[in-house]
């Protein structure tokens, strides 16, 4: 039995048969209708989300499957004190398969370790997010036609976010990248990843301003400030405008820069640049639809030699 912790958890090999797969469903959804016909989806969230709950749910629907869980922790019995390891013990016998979003980091691992199913991390705390990081390659892979040989800048909270950190970890495993930070002081990349980066050879710059770097893109994933991470509400409220992507700041950049965002946004990204075609954040939302249903497939081993061929 596999879960999916961490995006380091398939090899590279692995994910091209994913984002494969993938690249098939979406282009002919009807054909992946049945696959997970009695089979079930649990959603265990005790942390809020639009995306990535109802991208997994969604998928399983389309894949012919039923879902079942809870959208909150005071909904479930985590109110009455019950842990994640004796919870998922039980879901075990509810469903064939987890997607559990947690607000500790490691939660979904102690899950896994007691799960008598696949358990997917649907993101832990500040930790990681995997499966938005699948969102997010697949979704450079398509529009850019590689996963590889670019520099991409990320822009916001680097330190506590998980989509991040969970898309650094991923692309240091592919030739050319090259990373540059942009963030406030108060919310630079932690030291870990930094120390990774050396360790590896990549090559990264870190920055304040947002117009400085712009030119040299070929992708922004711009990022919320995280404000349910933060200790006190005045440094969000002085932290949270920093960074906002306007029209006029795009001008500055390239004709084919692609802008990513995992969602949601707040302010960071202004309403008029969603008419840009380089604005590819909602698009990247329904790649996370097709992505998903890929990783339920080869989670639950129903995916056959079949189902990459066009
Ligand atoms: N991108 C993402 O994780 O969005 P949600 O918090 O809405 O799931």
């Amino acid at each position: 039995m596999r879960h999916l912790m961490n995006p380091l958890d398939f090899s590279v090999e692995e994910l091209d048969k994913l984002f494969d797969l993938a690249e098939s469903i979406s282009a002919d959804p009807a054909k992946y209708a049945h696959v997970c016909d009695g089979k079930t989806l649990a959603t265990c969230f005790y942390e809020p989300s639009t995306r990535t709950r109802l991208s997994f749910e969604s998928a399983m629907i389309h894949l012919g499957g039923q879902v079942l869980g809870f959208s909150e922790a005071s909904s479930s019995s985590a109110a009455k004190g019950e842990s994640v390891s004796d919870t998922i013990r039980v879901i075990s016998c509810y469903a064939d398969i987890c997607a559990m979003r947690h607000p500790k980091e490691g939660a979904p691992m102690v899950a896994a370790s007691k799960s008598g199913i696949p358990v997917i991390n649907a993101g832990d705390g500040g930790h990681q997010h995997p499966t938005q990081t699948l969102t997010d390659l697949m979704t450079i892979r398509a529009l850019k036609g590689r996963l590889g040989n670019f520099t991409i800048g990320l822009c916001g909270d680097l330190k506590f976010g998980r989509t991040v950190h969970s898309l650094i970890n991923a692309l240091i495993r592919y030739e050319g990248i090259k990373f540059i930070f942009i963030s406030p002081p108060e919310l630079r990349i932690p030291d870990y990843i930094t120390d990774k980066l050396i360790e590896s050879g990549i090559e990264y710059e870190e920055v304040i301003k947002l117009e400085v770097s712009i030119g040299d893109l070929d992708i922004l994933y711009m990022t919320r400030v995280q404000r349910e991470r933060f200790f006190n509400e005045e440094d969000y409220v002085r932290l949270k405008d920093f960074y906002i992507l306007t029209n006029e700041k795009l001008q500055l950049a390239r004709e084919d820069m692609l802008v990513l965002h995992p969602l949601p946004r707040v302010n960071e990204i202004s309403v008029e640049v969603d008419d840009d075609p380089r604005a590819v954040y909602f698009k990247q939302a329904q790649y996370g639809v097709y992505v998903r249903m890929a990783l339920i497939m080869t989670l639950l081993g129903l995916v056959s030699d079949t189902d990459t061929t066009p």
